[in-house]
């Protein structure tokens, strides 16, 4: 980081030495970082530009076409940015691209929309599992899940549909205020301390 000194650094070599100094330190450096998550995920999201991987359109395109879609359609800015950021793992994650939106989303959004995001690789395999010898009603798994409809209809609408290269899709930057909201503040994570219920 800019500006870094030994004396913004722990002096720790092992935690078993740390301190309530040391920690304080570590902590300054821990807010001004986490409120840059936003500007990482859009830097992660145009890794996606330009690659097809054989699609009509590239992946930030159909990320960017999802979400515009879902905006569209009169969806809530969570929800939204679930859309954006759905595929963002196909980098990573390239054998469980799901489980890594998820998991970024996982501090930010309601646990209905964490388990769209999760499991909408098999929700997704719906529109072309049988294509490739797969089962196509692999999703059959979670019938009678709270979120099976919810998960059907976002594929459906939004992740399916979202690969037309003539769709009028809106562009990252129309989004980024939306991300900015949703990743300012976690509502759940175990860095931040409950607060007590009266
Ligand atoms: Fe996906
Ligand atoms: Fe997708």
């Amino acid at each position: 980081m800019a500006g870094d000194t030994h004396a913004d650094r722990a002096r720790f070599a092992a935690m078993t030495e740390g301190t309530r100094e040391d920690w304080a330190i570590i902590a300054g450096h821990f807010m001004p970082f986490a409120g840059k998550l936003a500007d990482r995920l859009i830097a992660h999201l145009t890794l996606l530009d330009g690659d097809y991987g054989g699609f009509p359109v590239d992946r930030l395109q159909h990320s960017l076409q999802t979400a515009t879609r879902a905006h569209r359609d009169g969806r809530d800015e969570d929800y939204i940015v679930m859309a954006l950021l759905h595929d963002i793992g196909d980098t990573l994650c390239s054998y469980n691209h799901p489980d890594m939106a998820a998991a970024i989303l996982k501090p930010f959004v309601s646990e209905e929309l964490h388990w769209i995001c999760a499991q909408h690789g098999v929700f997704q395999g719906y529109y072309f599992f049988h294509h490739l010898g797969l089962d196509r009603d692999m999703r059959e798994h979670f019938r009678g899940h709270p979120h099976f409809e919810a998960c059907a209809e976002f594929c459906e609408k939004y992740d399916q549909a979202a690969f037309d290269p003539a769709y009028d899709t809106a562009p990252l930057s129309f989004f980024e205020p939306m991300l900015r909201r949703v990743t300012a503040a976690p509502k759940n994570s175990m860095y931040v301390k409950k607060t007590e219920t009266a």
